[in-house]
């Protein structure tokens, strides 16, 4: 299965990747996490995303392309991948198109998580995330056990002034890529409001 999880930010793509890679057997490639990785580690390519992410901006396609074509070319995603997060612009869907077929594979699917503007702002001021396991907890909607909740971690983009960009910079920039993967035949609406476990059924009926 070599599939995409679309959707605004706090759509809940992370949450569901979680739930379905292992049913699967195929890895979870978050451009997100892969940035956040190389922030934490201070590479170069951090340091160059650093403040995009912080601001809400979407780091440049020169940047992420790339890091998502060489992730992709990797070994454990031979026989398929989730990819969360990317693309998210229309040259990033192009140039996995041309990755792909230069690969001799095709996609199968590309899911649109989706949730109302209104929704979301809520959803990403009180997520949480457990370091020492990335399981992704909220506030309210799904709080941290109390083993955990001493050690949860907020992340610096998840202020309401910095969703907001992201949610500008979705509809602006991301968005065209729905009608480009629908004139494709790839494209399942999945509805992303509901308790997470019906969300991760109405994505695997929309896949079946
Ligand atoms: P990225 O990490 O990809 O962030 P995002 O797309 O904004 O998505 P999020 O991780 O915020 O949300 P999600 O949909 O995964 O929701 P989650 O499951 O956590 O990217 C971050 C930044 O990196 C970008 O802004 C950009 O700067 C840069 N970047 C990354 N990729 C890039 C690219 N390709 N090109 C350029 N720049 C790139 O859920 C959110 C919350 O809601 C959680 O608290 C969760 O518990 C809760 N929740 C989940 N499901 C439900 C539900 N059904 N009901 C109630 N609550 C729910």
């Amino acid at each position: 299965m070599r599939m995409i999880l679309v959707g605004p930010p706090g759509a809940g793509k992370g949450t569901q990747a979680a739930r379905l890679v292992d049913s699967y057997g195929i890895p979870h490639i978050s451009t997100g996490d892969m940035l956040r990785a190389a922030v934490k580690a201070g590479t170069a390519l951090g340091r160059e995303a650093e403040g995009y992410m912080k601001a809400g901006a979407l780091v440049p396609d020169s940047v992420v392309i790339g890091m998502a074509v060489e992730r992709i070319g990797q070994s454990d995603a031979e026989n398929g991948f989730m990819l969360d997060g990317f693309p998210r612009t229309l040259p990033q869907a192009q140039a996995l198109d041309a990755a792909l077929k230069a690969a001799g594979v095709a996609l199968d699917a590309v899911v649109l998580i989706q949730v109302d503007d209104s929704l979301i702002v809520d959803r990403i001021t009180g997520r949480r995330s457990d370091p020492e396991t990335g399981t992704i907890y909220h506030l309210e909607f799904n709080p941290p056990p109390a083993d955990v909740i001493d050690r949860v971690v907020q992340r610096s983009d998840d202020t309401e002034e910095a969703c907001r960009k992201r949610l500008v910079k979705y509809h602006g920039e991301t968005a065209p890529i729905v009608p480009f993967y629908e004139s494709m035949g790839l494209l399942k609406r999945v509805d992303g409001v509901g308790t997470p476990t019906a969300v991760t059924e109405r994505i695997q009926v929309a896949l079946r």
